[in-house]
């Protein structure tokens, strides 16, 4: 394992893995370095190693995946990058463009959508402004710009429940947008959702947030993660770390069916794969 940036040397002997240290340095968005987390179990206050040492440099406007088992801390980095988690080693560094015109630098788009069921959506999408301090007036059109974004600007009066997974992930997606965030975190979003709804909108992801903006996205899906991903980190756990970071070299903008049919596409969803410890090619002679 290089303890530098935390790739495996198996990876780099394969080629997949460009060197990146050092290059676009000047680029770089979240920068996170010998980061360390643990959280305290049981009723005896045990420490659990969440996160040891990750390093990871996100670049401006790049589209970077996570995957990984359950429990290898993809949540909890992402928490530290939100900054709602506290860490006990290392830092995050978020830079800020000088001419940003984004209301909030980071904004996290949760697994559970996290609506409340009370409102409208309409006003689930308006509530990061309302708690920004915005008047109603300018709130709202600005929830209903994004509301109309993702398609979604008749169901402005609804609630919640009336409308389905697919939709309130939009939502969801629609009010992390809405504060115009130089970085989007995205935990699991699509994990819900049923195959065809979650293709529908792997490439709406794209379309809508693909466009200068850097993403964060958490997946359990390895054709996923290549599909809408610049870079592919995959983290392995007991405590988590990065394992490796796969580059997509398949160009954008991309369609499901041009992006599968690409000859990278199958070679780096083996790579992956075998850095999960799962081989996917059947053994003929077996
Ligand atoms: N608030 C907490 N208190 C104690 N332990 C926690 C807490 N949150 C997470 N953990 C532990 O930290 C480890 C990493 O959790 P995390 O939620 O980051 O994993 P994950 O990779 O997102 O998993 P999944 O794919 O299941 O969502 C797990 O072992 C989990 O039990
Ligand atoms: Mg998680």
């Amino acid at each position: 394992m290089d303890r530098r940036d935390g790739i495996s040397a198996q990876a780099r002997a394969q080629g997949i893995i460009p060197d990146l240290s050092g290059k676009r340095s000047s680029n770089v968005k979240v920068s996170v370095a010998g980061l360390s987390k643990s959280y305290m179990k049981g009723s005896r206050g045990e420490r659990f190693e969440a996160l040891r040492n990750v390093n990871l440099d996100v670049y401006s406007g790049e589209f970077l995946s996570i995957i990984g088992p359950s429990g290898s801390g993809k949540t909890t980095l992402l928490k530290c990058i939100d900054g709602i988690a506290n860490y006990q080693a290392g830092t995050v560094t978020v830079t800020r463009d000088p001419s940003a015109t984004s209301l909030r630098d980071r904004a996290f788009v949760f697994q559970d959508f996290g609506l409340l069921p009370w409102r409208t959506i309409l006003a689930n999408v308006a509530l990061p402004l309302e708690l920004l301090g915005m008047h109603r007036k300018e709130r709202e059109e600005r929830a209903m710009s994004y509301l109309r974004l993702v398609g979604l600007e008749k169901t402005a009066k609804d609630h919640p429940h009336e409308l389905s997974g697919g939709m309130r992930q939009r939502v969801g997606l629609a009010r992390a947008l809405a504060v115009d965030p130089d970085v989007l975190l995205m935990d699991e979003p699509l994990g819900a959702l049923d195959e065809q709804t979650r293709e529908v909108m792997q490439a709406e992801i794209l379309r809508i947030c693909g466009t200068g903006r850097t993403v964060i996205f958490v997946t359990h899906s390895v054709d996923e993660a290549i599909f809408v991903s610049d870079r592919v980190v995959v983290m392995s756990n007991s405590p988590g770390h990065i394992k490796a970071i796969f580059t997509v070299d398949i160009p954008k903008p991309r369609t499901q069916l041009a992006t599968r049919a690409h000859p990278r596409f199958s070679e780096l969803r083996e790579a992956i794969w075998a850095e999960l410890g799962v081989t996917t090619t059947l053994n003929p002679h077996a």
